[in-house]
């Protein structure tokens, strides 16, 4: 494991800056592996070292994983002067670490989003030659039939040529509203929708279930949020 600044490790718990870290140091307040720690540039291993402040030993992550059920109403962002984010729903603490969402869900599509400060894994998470399936919920109007799966799963090419590549279609329940399973390996923009729209069953109603093996947590309500346990880490990095 390489070693990291002492302010990085300490900033990384989400509950101090990296400016208060270098008061907390100034002041005497951080021991690092037995010894009162001098200076913030000093690096230790995060797998190992032993720090404290104010006397309390702190569990440290070399990364943060947030599981949020979005909901309706709010966007991916992380910044929008016209609306509310997703970091909006999240603490002072969380956003003071720098989680970033990955990938996108559109304003108007709930369930499963990410977040993360974790960049290598948030692009593997996201690169089609990784082979992470995305499953979505989706509740379209028309009634969904065994040609709709059969075109999903040739990869279509929409009217305006985008180009998917090929998907599943699992039909739920077919009637005048339509519901539906739809596994991606790529996220390009409103994919879902325009796959559905281009088979002339246009989504009233979209959720995203999962990202490769991690399931969104159905306890928790929209707008919730909570860190991913640390077998779920693992699933991540399946
Ligand atoms: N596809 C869509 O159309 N919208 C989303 O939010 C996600 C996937």
């Amino acid at each position: 494991m390489a070693k990291e600044r002492l302010d990085k490790l300490i900033a990384s718990t989400g509950r101090w800056s990296r400016r208060e870290v270098k008061n907390l140091v100034r002041e005497g307040r951080v021991f690092a592996d037995g010894q009162l720690a001098h200076s913030v540039e000093e690096k230790y291993d995060a797998d190992t070292c032993r720090i404290s402040v104010n006397g309390e030993a702190l569990t440290l992550r070399r990364h943060t994983y947030v599981m949020l059920h979005k909901p309706a109403g709010v966007l991916s962002a992380t910044e929008d002067g016209r609306g509310r984010t997703v970091l909006d729903l999240l603490t002072p603490e969380l956003r003071k670490i720098g989680v970033f969402p990955v990938g996108r869900l559109d304003k108007d599509t709930e369930g499963l989003l990410l977040l993360t400060d974790d960049g290598e894994l948030a692009h593997a998470l996201l690169s089609p030659k990784k082979h992470v399936d995305k499953v979505y919920y989706a509740r379209v109007t028309g009634r969904l039939v065994p040609e709709d799966c059969a075109a999903f799963a040739a990869g279509m090419t929409l009217g305006d040529g985008l180009e998917c590549m090929p998907a599943g279609l699992e039909i739920l329940s077919a009637g005048e509203e339509s519901e539906c399973l739809v596994t991606l390996r790529e996220g390009k923009f409103h994919q879902v929708k325009r796959m559905l729209a281009a088979r002339g069953k246009p989504v009233a109603y979209l959720k995203r279930l999962s990202m490769g093996a991690l399931r969104l947590d159905e306890t928790l309500a929209p707008g919730a949020f909570r860190l991913l346990t640390p077998e779920e880490e693992g699933l991540l990095r399946q």
